[in-house]
């Protein structure tokens, strides 16, 4: 009333009104200090847990110490499947992501709204809202690049934000032990410093916008078929030094406010209620501070599970719901660790500034997605190989050239499942679908055809689908150069059934090579795919699923506008029988390529509880299982090729645990990036018969250009992990460094001792 008085004054004099402001201002001043020391004093002592100079430990225990029973208990579960099921009830406030956890208005905790964001974020179509798909976070390893693992996470932070989201679930880190996994387009490789490297820097990226990160499916969810009840057996030092290792460096560098525990079984426990990976070692040994849920539908009971170490049970609440509550009051679960886990959740909320910057909504930037999208994928594709020089392509070409398969008249392909973005504009090859569809193979509006088209003006471009082989090959016949497109589809929920390509596309590269001149082969798959074409190819990219940017970051690397610098992130085998497992293990013709359907219908059809004996293979993961088997890879790990060449000298090393330095120089024409890799092999003492990547470095370096490289190893990928005294030890004895540009084609070596 008095306000709106004092708004509308009447006219006054210069004079006067100079007097007038500053009598306004010394008579509002009163009123105004009132009006804060009574907010104050209502406030301040009420809730000191909003008081953001506090750190976010203590906000947690203010705020826990002043909840009930009732709402400690909300915070730790779900409020059931709402929008991912047809006709479940969605919690009011539910912005339409996979998960919802009521928050407490009276505290003025908010709402916590996950949203699936492996890749990019999933279901925003049905809001109507715009998502940048990224490329694969298995190409984003292949990038070998911290920085776009940074950038990567921030736009999936930033969008999360403009979609009114505070929680992303994603941060993938489980190792690819099992090459054809179904989701392993959704993890970064089969390294573990390289993996958690990249996956604590996405990490970092996306809790820069404010949003709780997660890392996920901790641990061992290394293969899909049966992944609700499978068993995985693993003795303790090769799970350190192995998955858990990957999980642990990504904890260490990126600080994930969340971590998600996976399906499956470890050593008979199932992992969200396994007191050794979840307590011992995350909790623990990590130092992870932040809240434990579980993948949806993970939660197998009440007491066990909490007592081990979950916090959080997805996406309802049948363990942590009423059972919780009787299990507190019967004294099964002590009433501490009720507050454990309430506390760890407050924490995530104040760490993250999720309580002092909600989001806020708005229209998401496409196209500066577009842009960040584009720039990891042309750092992610790996160019496999490169007969005599045949790329990059020349742009005043003129002739045919013949592009062929995979829908590259109007898109490129993405990965299917959680991690499934929705394409604008609807599915490439079918839009009348609107949302994606659980099942189905989505393509993006980014076609490499339009992109090549740009880049060869003068050239004569036609297309055949390569449905047809007879038709595939007449083109070819006929063309200068033939740009075949082949594609693996990979998704949650079920495995390749083998190393081969799909839909009898090796046979489709067979019939163009027979015929023409020159074959460029583009793959766009969720991981390694056996190539028994590739000596009668000229070229090999691997783009992944390369995101939004796909069409055109193709493009620039086929024209050589971008210089290729992706390198692989995991082993590409010659073939199934090369395997640690040459079937996947519980992969029968049963229960065919689709081993579970956990969403569409809610049918699972599994194996029984299958039992997976990863001690086999142990701590060799990938490329340490085909060195010591010594089993020839079709292209190595590290490998990928540049448009310039490197040459590596001068490497000098005092002490394994102390920095490595060497020269490298660009001898090529053109400007490049080079992965330079520095792998160790410990003493023999450690029983290990492989090498270990310790570092990298991504060095550019104009033509002519030398750079002095210096690697500094980490000592715990020097080290074994003992398990009698449960810790980390660095053997003494001699270690052998090698570097060079892939774990194959390693250019100097020297042995270097520990005392
Ligand atoms: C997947 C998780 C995902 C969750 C929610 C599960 O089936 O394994 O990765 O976050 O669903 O959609």
């Amino acid at each position: 009333m008095y306000i709106t008085q004092e708004t509308e004054p009447a006219p006054l004099s210069p004079r006067h009104f100079h007097w007038r402001r500053s009598w306004e201002r010394l008579y509002w001043l009163p009123g105004l200090l009132l009006f804060a020391a009574t907010v104050h004093a209502q406030q301040r002592p009420a809730q000191p847990w909003m008081d953001p100079a506090l750190p976010a430990e203590q906000r947690a225990h203010l705020a826990l110490q002043a909840m009930t029973l009732d709402e400690k208990l909300q915070l730790v579960h779900g409020t059931g499947w709402g929008v991912l099921r047809d006709g479940d009830p969605i919690a009011p406030g539910h912005n339409g992501g996979a998960g919802f956890v009521q928050g407490i208005p009276r505290l003025h905790i908010p709402d916590i709204n996950l949203a699936d964001s492996a890749v990019g974020i999933r279901m925003a179509a049905r809001e109507s809202r715009y998502a940048t798909l990224l490329p694969s976070v298995l190409g984003l390893s292949a990038t070998w690049d911290p920085d776009a693992a940074y950038l990567y996470g921030s736009v999936i932070g930033r969008e999360l934000r403009d979609q009114g989201y505070n929680m992303s679930i994603g941060g993938g880190a489980d190792l690819m032990r099992e090459p054809r996994n179904g989701r392993n387009f959704e993890y970064a490789g089969e390294d573990p410093l390289l993996a958690g490297t990249e996956v604590g820097n996405l990490i970092r990226g996306v809790q820069s916008n404010q949003i709780i990160g997660d890392v996920k499916h901790y641990a061992f969810n290394d293969q899909e078929t049966g992944r609700n009840t499978i068993n995985v057996l693993l003795n303790q030092r090769a799970m350190r030094e192995t998955d858990l290792l990957a999980f642990q460096i990504a904890v260490e560098i990126g600080h994930p406010l969340a971590a998600m525990c996976s399906y499956n079984r470890i050593n008979g426990d199932y992992a969200c209620e396994n007191s050794y990976t979840l307590k011992d070692v995350l909790k623990h040994d990590f130092g992870f501070k932040g809240f434990v849920l579980s993948d949806w539908e993970g939660t197998h009971s009440t007491t066990k599970a909490a007592l081990a170490g979950l916090d959080m049970e997805q996406p309802g609440s049948d363990f942590f719901g009423k059972p919780l509550m009787q299990a507190v009051e019967n004294g099964s679960v002590p009433p501490s660790r009720l507050d454990d886990m309430a506390e760890r959740v407050l924490y995530s909320l104040f760490a993250s500034g999720a309580v002092d910057h909600p989001p806020m909504r708005r229209v998401v930037n496409p196209f500066l997605g577009l842009k960040d999208a584009q720039h990891i994928a042309e750092e992610s594709i790996v160019l496999l190989q490169n007969e005599k020089q045949v790329l990059p392509l020349n742009k005043n070409q003129n002739g045919i050239i013949a592009i062929i398969g995979s829908h590259a008249d109007v898109g490129v392909l993405s990965g299917g499942g959680s991690a499934q973005v929705d394409a604008p504009g609807g599915n490439a090859i079918d839009a009348r679908e609107g949302a994606a569809v659980w099942g189905k193979p989505v393509y993006f509006p980014s076609a490499p055809l339009q992109f090549i088209r740009e880049k060869a003006p003068h050239a004569n471009l036609q297309f055949e689908s390569g449905d047809n082989l007879q038709a595939a090959a007449t083109l070819a016949a006929k063309a200068d150069v033939a740009i075949v497109f082949v594609h693996q589809w990979m998704t949650e929920g079920q495995d390749a059934p083998s190393l081969s390509l799909p839909e009898n596309q090796d046979g489709l590269v067979e019939a163009v090579a027979n015929v023409s001149k020159k074959t460029i082969v583009v793959l766009e798959t969720g991981g390694p795919v056996s190539m028994p074409w590739s000596p009668r190819v000229a070229a090999i990219l691997e783009t992944w699923y390369p995101g939004i940017g796909g069409g055109e970051a193709i493009a620039n690397i086929l024209f050589g506008d971008v210089n290729p610098s992706g390198k692989l992130p995991a082993t590409f085998a010659r073939q199934d029988a090369d395997l640690p497992y040459p079937h996947v293990p519980g992969l029968t013709e049963a229960t065919g390529n689709n081993g579970m359907n956990a969403h569409a219908d809610g049918t699972k059809a599994e194996p029984e509880a299958a039992t997976v004996d990863y001690n086999l293979q142990g701590v060799k993961v990938g490329y340490k299982w085909f060195q010591t088997e010594h089993k020839q890879p079709l292209f190595a790990f590290g490998h990928g090729l540049s448009y310039t060449n490197f040459t590596y000298s001068d490497l000098q090393c005092g002490s394994p645990s102390q920095a490595v330095t060497f020269k490298i120089q660009n001898t090529g024409q053109l400007a490049g990036e080079e992965v330079a890799q520095v792998y160790a092999t410990l003493p023999a003492s450690s029983g290990e018969l492989f090498r270990r990547l310790v570092g990298w470095k991504r060095v550019a370096l104009a033509p002519g250009e030398t750079k002095m490289v210096t690697i500094t190893p980490n000592p715990a990928l020097l080290s074994v992990f003992d398990v009698k005294s449960d810790s980390w030890k660095l053997e003494p004895g001699v270690y052998r460094i090698e570097v060079g540009a892939a774990s194959d084609d390693l250019k100097l070596n020297v042995a270097a001792a520990l005392p």
